[in-house]
C-alpha cells in the first residue's frame, strides 16, 4: 500500500468511525433532551386540572370521600394500563367496578398488584372498597363472550352509571380477523365495543338518573379517514397497521358523537377521550428502538396521568352540560378534533358510521 493509499484508508476509517460516533452523540443528546423536557413538564405543579393531573387528583377535585358509592361502572381492558388505573380511581371513591379482562386471572392479579398496593398511582384502595371490584371475562375478539358478559351483568345488576370502553389494540403487524370476521383492530376497538353498548344501552336509557359512556379514542384519529367502500382494508386500500388503528380510533370518536346524538332525549351521554401518549402494553407491537424513541419524544404522560381524562369524563360535572354531548376530550378538557372528518360539523360521518356499524353487526353476528 502506497503512502497516499494508507492516508486515504486511515481517513476513511476515521471518517466512518467519527460518523458513527457523531450519530451516537446526536442520538444520545436528543434522547437526553427529550427526557429532560418530559421530566420538566411532569414536575410542574398544577392547581387546576390539566395534562399533568392524575386520575386520583381528578377524583379528589370533583367530590369528597366516597361520593361514587352506589354507582356502578364497567371498564373494558381493566386489567392493565389506563383501564386498570381507571378502575382503581373509581373504586377509591366508592364506585362498584366491573373490571373486564380477557383472562380472569389477569384481572385478579391486577387487583393484587396495583389496586391493593401503592402501585403506579402511589395510593392504595381502602380494603373495604376492594370487595367492590368484580373481575369478568370479556374478549372483544369474540362477540359471544361480549354477549355472555352483558347477559350475566344484566341478571345481577339493576343499574349502570359508567360504561368505559377502554380496551384496545394497536398496530397489529399483519391483517387478522376476529372470530366473527371483522378486521381485528376495527373489530376489537370499535365493533366489539359497539355491540357491548347495544346490549347495555337499554338499561341506561330507562334509568331516571344520568349515566355516561366514555369511548377511548386517540389523537391517532387523524391518521386515517373512513372509506365506507373499503372499510376493512380488503380491496382498494392496502393494510397499514397504524392507518387501520387510526381509523379504529376515528370510529371511537365518531361513535361517541353518534351515540350522544341518538340519545339526546335521554339522560345518557357519550364522549370520547384522547388519554395522552403513554408507555403501556399498547406499544408492544413495536420493537425496542421505536419504543425508546417514542418514549423520549412523543410519550407525554405516565399511566396515572393517562387515566385522568377518562376519569374527568366519568365524574366531572361539566360533562353534564348539553353542549358537551359527544365531545372529544383531552388533557381534562374539551378539545378540538384534529381533522374535518373528526369534527364532523354536520354529523354526516358519525350518522353514517352508526348505521354502517349496525348493519355490519347484523350481517356478521345475530
Ligand atoms: N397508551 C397510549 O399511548 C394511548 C394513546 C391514545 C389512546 N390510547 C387508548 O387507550 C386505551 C387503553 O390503552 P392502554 O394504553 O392502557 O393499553 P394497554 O395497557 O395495552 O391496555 C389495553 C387493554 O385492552 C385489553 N384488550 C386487548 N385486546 C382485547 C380484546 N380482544 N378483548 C378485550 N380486551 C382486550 C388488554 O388486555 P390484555 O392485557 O389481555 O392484552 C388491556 O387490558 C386503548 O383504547 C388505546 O387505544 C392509548
Amino acid at each position: 500500500m502506497g503512502f497516499s493509499e494508507s492516508i486515504s484508508s486511515v481517513v476513511h476509517k476515521l471518517s466512518t468511525a467519527s460518523a458513527t460516533t457523531l450519530a451516537i452523540i446526536i442520538f444520545s443528546t436528543l434522547l437526553v433532551c427529550g427526557y429532560s423536557i418530559k421530566i420538566m413538564g411532569n414536575n410542574v405543579a398544577s392547581s387546576t386540572l390539566d395534562r399533568r393531573s392524575t386520575a386520583i387528583q381528578v377524583i379528589h377535585s370533583c367530590g369528597k370521600g366516597q361520593y361514587l358509592k352506589g354507582k356502578v361502572a364497567i371498564v373494558t381492558g381493566g386489567n392493565t394500563g389506563i383501564g386498570l388505573e381507571t378502575c382503581k380511581a373509581l373504586l377509591s371513591a366508592g364506585c362498584k367496578v366491573y373490571l373486564c379482562s380477557r383472562s380472569k386471572q389477569g384481572g385478579l392479579n391486577a387487583i393484587e398488584e396495583e389496586i391493593k398496593t401503592l402501585g403506579k398511582g402511589n395510593y392504595k384502595v381502602d380494603p373495604e372498597n376492594c370487595n367492590n371490584i368484580l373481575v369478568n371475562e370479556l374478549d372483544l375478539n369474540d362477540l359471544n363472550t361480549v354477549k355472555k358478559f352483558a347477559e350475566d351483568f344484566l341478571k345481577v345488576e339493576s343499574r349502570l352509571d359508567l360504561l368505559v370502553l377502554n380496551a384496545g389494540i394497536m398496530a397489529t403487524p399483519k391483517r387478522e380477523l376476529t372470530v366473527q370476521g371483522f378486521e381485528k383492530q376495527l373489530g376489537v376497538n370499535h365493533f366489539g365495543h359497539s355491540y357491548l353498548t347495544n346490549l347495555l344501552k337499554p338499561l341506561m336509557i330507562k334509568q331516571d338518573f344520568e349515566s355516561r359512556i366514555v369511548c377511548l379514542s386517540s389523537v391517532a384519529h387523524s391518521m386515517s379517514d373512513i372509506d365506507f367502500d373499503d372499510f376493512f382494508f380488503e380491496n382498494k386500500r392496502s393494510y397499514k397497521p397504524m392507518v387501520v388503528y387510526g381509523q379504529s380510533k376515528l370510529c371511537n370518536l365518531l361513535y361517541a358523537k353518534a351515540l350522544a346524538n341518538k340519545l339526546k332525549d335521554t339522560k345518557v351521554t357519550a364522549v370520547s377521550v384522547h388519554p395522552g401518549v403513554i408507555a403501556t402494553g399498547l406499544w408492544n407491537n413495536y420493537g425496542v428502538f421505536v419504543k425508546t424513541l417514542a418514549n423520549a419524544f412523543i410519550m407525554d404522560k405516565n399511566i396515572p396521568q393517562g387515566a385522568a381524562t377518562t376519569i374527568y369524563a366519568c365524574v366531572h360535572p361539566r360533562i353534564s352540560n348539553p353542549d358537551l354531548r359527544g365531545a372529544y376530550l383531552a388533557d381534562c378538557a374539551p378539545a378540538l378534533p384534529k381533522t374535518a372528518i373528526a369534527c364532523d360539523n354536520n354529523n354526516e360521518w358519525s350518522n353514517k358510521l352508526y348505521d354502517f356499524t349496525e348493519e355490519q353487526l347484523k350481517l356478521k353476528f345475530n
